[in-house]
């Protein structure tokens, strides 16, 4: 029984604070139960046992947002391109609609999965594995839209902003992104995410995919493109989002001009099944699987060690293998020995990368992209 004054804690704290006290993941309407980092606005985890699929379904799907969600009319929504463009353009969703479309498949994560696992703890939501997902976008190429715009040689930058505002001491959230990356022809604005119209709560009815780079880049509810030789000053592009140039030691501060802003994202791979904690049976076959993604490049190889990282196997790697796309990994294994086992997963990249035994700590906790570990315990 809640006694009053937990009932109080909860209306004051707001729903999340039921999670806390074990009554399991709440629902969110179009979602299956998520792990909940904040009910309001939402950021919802997707459990890491629902990695067992090539493309995220949209209902298991992570969201991350800092302000609250805004309702978007489709009939009045605009998209604006403007600033340094020879032929402004005000596009209602059927003009987008009737431009040519182009499918990307492409992982999202945020900059800050992972963050949980960073020792100093770094403030901010504490991510565990699941602020990411893989999905199939459809839209209209950036590009395109700023040839339609005429856009000017000279400019830059263009600063996005989204249809969501800044409240209270929260600022509004607008990126800019350079040139080179709005031209990639895999740059698009989406309007639909795995086959349906973007859901809501992932940027109705336009969001900007950035494949290969960071979350925070992929504007979501996007209503103006402003191309600029300048980026933008606010909060969320200047100051948040970044890295810095070298590592620092862990807990010490970094001044700002030694950090710079994220771009790409970190090689990385995660443990999908068996279940950390989990056990298993000695002599019997056991399926270990995962997924591996290495932003603006391609995953090349998954290894998979089952004795803390002495010995390592290569993992089998699913034939799905677009750039900015994640590979799913299966490993087969018959444990042998009764005991503790630590499993451990390291990713290879097409560029030669391949995933440390440990990250640099970061003062913004981002880009985690330590060797995955989980133990498992096998019963004679
Ligand atoms: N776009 C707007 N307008 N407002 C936001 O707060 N959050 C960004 C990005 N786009 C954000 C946004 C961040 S930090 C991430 S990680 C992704 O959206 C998350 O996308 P998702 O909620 O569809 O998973």
């Amino acid at each position: 029984m809640f006694s009053r004054r937990k009932w109080m804690k909860v209306l004051g704290a707001g729903m999340s604070a039921l999670d806390g006290w074990g009554q399991g993941p709440l629902r969110f309407p179009g979602k299956r139960p998520m792990l909940v980092q904040n009910d309001f606005p939402e950021d919802l985890e997707t459990p890491v046992e629902y990695f067992d699929t090539w493309i995220t379904p949209n209902d298991a799907f992570f969201v991350r947002q800092h302000l609250p969600r805004p309702k978007v009319d489709a009939g009045s929504w605009r998209l604006k391109l403007g600033g340094m463009v020879s032929n402004p353009l005000t596009l209602t969703l059927d003009d987008l609609k009737k431009m040519p479309q182009v499918k990307v498949p492409a992982t999202l994560e945020c900059a800050g999965n992972g963050r949980a696992n960073y020792r100093p703890k770094v403030p901010g939501l504490q991510w565990s594995k699941g602020a990411m997902g893989n999905a199939e976008w459809r839209g209209v190429r950036v590009a395109d839209l700023l040839k339609k715009a005429g856009a000017a040689a000279g400019a830059k930058y263009g600063n996005f902003n989204g249809a969501d505002h800044g409240v209270a001491k929260t600022p509004d959230f607008i990126r800019s992104i350079p040139m080179r990356k709005l031209m990639h022809e895999a740059t698009i604005v989406a309007l639909e995410m795995n086959g349906a119209p973007l859901p809501e709560i992932h940027g109705f009815p336009a969001r900007l995919i950035v494949p290969g780079w960071d979350g925070a880049s992929w504007v979501k509810w996007v209503t103006e493109m402003d191309l600029s030789e300048e980026s933008s000053k606010g909060f969320y592009f200047a100051t948040a989002y970044r890295y810095p140039k070298f590592s620092p030691a862990p807990g010490s501060a970094v001044k700002p001009e030694d950090m710079e802003v994220l771009e790409g994202m970190a090689l990385t791979s995660y443990f999908a099944r068996p279940a950390h904690g989990s056990t298993a049976k000695k002599g019997s076959p056991l399926r270990l699987q995962g997924v591996a993604y290495a932003g603006e490049n391609r995953v090349s190889r998954v290894e998979v060690s089952t004795d803390g990282g002495s010995k390592w196997i290569d993992a089998k790697l699913s034939p799905q293998n677009y750039p900015f796309a994640w590979r799913l990994f299966t490993f087969d294994w018959t444990p042998s020995a009764q005991g503790y086992h630590i499993l451990c997963s390291k990713a290879t990249d097409s560029a030669g990368r391949v995933q440390p035994v440990e990250c640099p700590w970061n003062p913004g906790g981002y880009m985690y992209n330590s060797i995955d570990r989980i133990g498992v315990t096998v019963e004679a």
